[in-house]
């Protein structure tokens, strides 16, 4: 499974992609909001996808077709890495559509139902954006909709990946891995919280206090 940052933060990605750690990049308008500090987006964007080396969703914000289609060619033209997302509403599948028609990458997000994501698959989208953690919030399962999702593409040999996002904790990661989501997007909170376990912690304290009596060095 691959997995993707969820941010618009720039040292939070530097930081993930030095480590090895991250795929690629989603962000969104309100991650744009919060992270973009002074940068113009267009140019935020093409930083990220220089840093980068794998798909960077970043997300038109017209809701009629030809203008997301506009918004959606000027985001691709940005980086190769750029693929554009547009949201699961009848404008944003017509645009998803005709962008994928010209060769570019799209990334349909806001989807709540399998059914969405069947519509989104029919209309080319490269990756389509369970929302598991909204799901979850409003007392549905979030990761039963990453699992029928799976289930519907296998059925009939879909090719659009299941990226899974709104991901808040390890388990919704773990779970989203066991389902078979090609892809998790996760907040950087989450991707470091997956490399934590006491145990691990405790081990190693272990392991030094215990080379410290042999009094050598390596
Ligand atoms: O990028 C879309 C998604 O991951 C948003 O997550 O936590 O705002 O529901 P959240």
């Amino acid at each position: 499974m691959k997995i993707f940052l969820d941010t618009a933060d720039l040292s939070e990605i530097r930081r993930a992609a030095d480590a090895g750690l991250i795929d690629g990049i989603t962000t969104n308008p309100s991650l744009l909001a919060s992270g973009a500090g002074d940068r113009e987006p267009a140019e935020l964007f093409r930083e990220i996808a220089e840093i980068v080396d794998g798909p960077v969703s970043a997300e038109v914000v017209a809701t009629e077709t030809p203008t997301m289609v506009e918004e959606g060619k000027r985001l691709a033209a940005l980086h190769d890495n750029i693929v554009v997302k547009v949201p699961l509403t009848e404008a944003g599948l017509r645009a998803c559509r005709q962008l994928r028609d010209t060769g570019i990458r799209v990334n349909v997000t806001l989807c709540f139902s399998a059914v969405q994501a069947l519509l989104a698959a029919k209309a080319g989208a490269t990756f389509i954006s369970p929302f598991v953690g909204r799901l979850d919030d409003v007392g549905q399962d979030g990761i039963e909709l990453v699992a029928e999702i799976r289930e519907i593409y296998d059925e009939y040999g879909i090719e659009t990946e299941i990226l899974a996002a709104s991901l808040r904790h390890p388990k919704h990661v773990l779970q989203s891995a066991l389902i078979g989501a090609d892809c998790a997007t996760l907040p950087p909170k989450v991707l470091y919280q997956l490399l934590k376990h006491p145990l691990t912690d405790v081990g190693l304290e272990r392991f030094l206090a215990d080379w410290e009596t042999l009094g050598r060095d390596l």
